[in-house]
C-alpha cells in the first residue's frame, strides 16, 4: 500500500509527544519470537482515525505463514518450560513490571486508543488504560494461588491433583476496548504459564503493538507472548484452525464466534467465547428515576453503544413510559458529541465506516417496523463516523432493532405490564450477556436478579465491572468466564496423580 500516512493531521491536538513518536515510526511490525518483522507477505494495511477519516498509520498484514511462525516460537516457549517452569513469584513480577509500564506509559496509551478508536480521550485516560493496568496487577496475584487439591484417597494411595497451563493460546480480540480485551486474556493467560499469540482487531492495533514492546520491556522470555496483526479472514483463521494452537479465547461477534467454535473440530481446541448482547434494563416503577435515568443513558451510549453489556433495551411500565422517555431524552441532549481529544466530549465517532454503515441502517429499518425517533437519529455533520444518541420509542420486543445486536448509540423503549410481562420480555432473547433491574424493594431486587437469564445482573446501577467478578454470557453471548479467579479455569488443565505408596 502507497498511501502515506499524514500523521501530523492525524494526532492532531494529540498531547503526548510519545504517541506522535509511535506513530511517525513507519508501519508497525509483528512481535514473533521476541523480534519485530514484517509480514511475510510485505503486505500493510491502514489503520484509520475514525474522527476524521486520516490513515493513522500502516500495519503489517499477517496471515497464515505468520501465524504459524509466531506459533513456533510460542510453542518453543512453552515446551522448554522458559516461562511456565519458572517459580510462580517471578511470573507475578514480571506482570506486575507490566502493569507499571501501562501506567507509566498512560497518557500516550490513552492517545493512541482514542485516535484508533475514536473513543473520548479522557474515557480511555481514567477507564481502558487503567482497567488494563489493573488486569495484570490482579492476575499477577494468581499466580502463586493456583493451588491444586490432595484428595481423599484409600490408605495405600496418596492422590493429588496438578492445574498445568494448557499450552500455546491464541488470542483474538475486538475494536471497542482494544487494550483492555487484550489485557484480560494475556494477563490470566501468562499468570497460569501459557504462552500466547495475540491476533488484535484490524480496526484498532496500536495499543495492543505498543504493550508488545512494553512487554519487552518488562524483560519477559522471547516468544512468552507474539502479536500477529491482520484481518479476521487470514490472521484470525489461521489461529481459530492452527492444529499447535491448544486453546482459543475469542471476543467478538456471535457470527464468528460460530465459526471460531467450528475451526476448533480439527484439534479439539478448548474455546471460550465472549461474543454479542442485548442486554434489558428493566425499571420498575419504584425505581429512583433520578438515578435510574442518568445510568440507562451511560448505560447504553458509553463507548458510543459499543459495548457487548449495553443496555440495549430499556423496559418501562406503560403508565410511567412517557415520563422516563422525556426525562431520558432531556438528559441525552446534554451529551456531547464531538472530537475525542476535547475533554467535554461524551461520545466519540464509531469506529468505523463499516460499523457507521451497519448502525445508519439499523436507524432506517427501526423506522420502517414502526418504532420512532424520540431523540437523535443519524449522523453528525462533517468528517467522521458521528453518529447522534438516539432513542427509538413505541418498540416491541419482536422488532429488529430489539432482537439484533447494532452496537452504536441506539436505545429502544420497551413498554411492559407488570413485573411478569418484564421479566418475560427480558428473557426473550436469543442473547444472555447482562441484564439490570431498578426498584427500591429489595426481595423484589434479588428474585428478579434470579428470573434474569444473564451472566451479569446489576441492581440499581448499570455496568459496573471489576477483575475480580466473573463475565461472560449465558445462551448465544458465549461460554466460558473471564476476570476472577473463574479466568484461571480457561487457562489451565488438571491432571490427576495416583501414587501408591
Ligand atoms: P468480528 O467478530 O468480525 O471481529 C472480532 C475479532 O474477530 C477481530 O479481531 C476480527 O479480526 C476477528 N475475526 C473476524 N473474522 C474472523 C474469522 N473468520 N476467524 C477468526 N477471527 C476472525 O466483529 P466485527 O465484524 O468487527 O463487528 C461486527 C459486529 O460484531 C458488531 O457490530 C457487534 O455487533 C459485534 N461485536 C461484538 C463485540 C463484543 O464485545 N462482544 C466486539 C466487536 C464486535
Ligand atoms: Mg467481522
Amino acid at each position: 500500500m502507497s498511501a502515506t500516512p499524514s500523521v501530523e493531521i492525524a494526532a492532531r491536538g494529540a498531547k503526548s509527544p510519545a504517541a506522535l513518536e509511535f506513530l511517525k515510526k513507519g508501519p508497525t511490525k509483528l512481535l514473533i519470537g521476541g523480534k519485530w518483522v514484517p509480514a511475510k507477505s510485505g503486505k500493510t494495511f491502514e489503520t484509520i482515525n475514525p474522527a476524521n477519516e486520516e490513515v493513522l498509520a500502516l500495519v503489517a498484514e499477517g496471515d497464515k505463514a505468520d501465524v504459524d511462525d509466531a506459533v513456533k516460537a510460542a510453542r518453543k516457549a512453552f515446551e522448554d518450560n522458559r516461562w511456565a517452569g519458572m517459580s510462580p513469584h517471578a511470573r507475578t513480577r514480571y506482570l506486575l513490571k507490566i502493569a507499571d509500564l501501562i501506567e507509566a506509559h498512560a497518557d500516550e496509551l490513552a492517545e493512541l486508543e482514542s485516535l484508533d478508536n475514536g473513543k473520548p480521550l479522557s474515557q480511555a485516560r481514567t477507564i481502558d488504560i487503567p482497567g488494563s493496568a489493573r488486569l495484570f496487577q490482579y492476575f499477577a496475584g494468581w499466580a502463586s494461588k493456583i493451588y491444586g487439591e490432595t484428595n481423599p484417597s484409600d490408605p495405600s494411595m496418596f492422590n493429588y491433583t496438578l492445574r498445568e497451563p494448557i499450552g500455546v493460546c491464541g488470542l483474538i480480540t475486538p475494536w471497542n476496548f482494544p487494550l483492555m480485551m487484550a489485557s484480560q486474556k494475556i494477563a490470566p493467560a501468562l499468570a497460569c504459564g501459557n504462552t500466547v499469540v495475540l491476533k488484535p482487531a484490524e480496526q484498532t492495533p496500536l495499543t495492543a503493538l505498543r504493550l508488545g514492546e512494553l512487554i519487552q520491556e518488562a524483560g519477559l522470555p522471547d516468544g512468552v507472548v507474539n502479536i500477529v496483526t491482520g484481518f479476521g479472514p487470514g490472521a484470525g483463521s489461521s489461529i481459530s484452525e492452527h492444529p499447535d494452537i491448544d486453546k482459543v479465547s475469542f471476543t467478538g461477534s456471535t457470527e464468528v464466534g460460530k465459526m471460531i467454535l467450528q475451526a476448533s473440530a480439527g484439534n479439539l481446541k478448548r474455546v471460550s467465547l465472549e461474543l454479542g448482547g442485548k442486554s434489558p434494563n428493566v425499571i420498575l416503577p419504584d425505581a429512583d428515576l433520578e438515578q435510574a435515568v442518568p445510568t440507562a443513558m451511560n448505560g447504553v451510549f458509553f463507548n458510543s453503544g459499543q459495548v457487548c453489556a449495553a443496555g440495549t433495551r430499556i423496559f418501562v411500565q406503560r403508565e410511567m413510559y412517557d415520563k422516563f422517555v422525556d426525562q431520558f431524552a432531556k438528559a441525552s441532549e446534554r451529551m456531547t458529541v464531538g472530537n475525542p481529544l476535547d475533554p467535554k466530549t461524551r461520545l466519540g465517532p464509531l469506529v468505523s465506516r463499516e460499523q457507521f454503515e451497519r448502525v445508519n441502517n439499523y436507524l432506517n429499518v427501526g423506522q420502517q417496523e414502526g418504532a420512532k425517533i424520540a431523540m437523535g437519529g443519524g449522523a453528525t455533520e462533517g468528517k467522521g463516523y458521528f453518529i447522534k444518541p438516539t432513542l427509538f420509542t413505541g418498540v416491541t420486543n419482536r422488532m429488529r432493532i430489539a432482537r439484533e445486536e447494532i452496537f452504536g448509540p441506539v436505545a429502544a423503549a420497551i413498554p411492559f405490564k407488570d413485573e411478569s410481562d418484564a421479566v418475560f420480555q427480558a428473557n426473550d432473547t436469543t442473547y444472555g450477556l447482562a441484564a439490570a433491574v431498578w426498584t427500591r424493594d429489595i426481595s423484589r431486587a434479588h428474585k428478579i436478579a434470579r428470573a434474569l437469564k444473564a451472566g451479569t445482573v446489576w441492581i440499581n446501577c448499570y455496568g459496573a465491572g471489576d477483575s475480580s467478578m466473573p463475565f461472560g454470557g449465558y445462551k448465544q453471548s458465549g461460554f466460558g468466564r473471564e476476570n476472577g479467579r473463574h479466568a484461571l479455569d480457561l487457562f489451565t488443565q488438571i491432571k490427576s496423580v495416583y501414587v501408591k505408596l
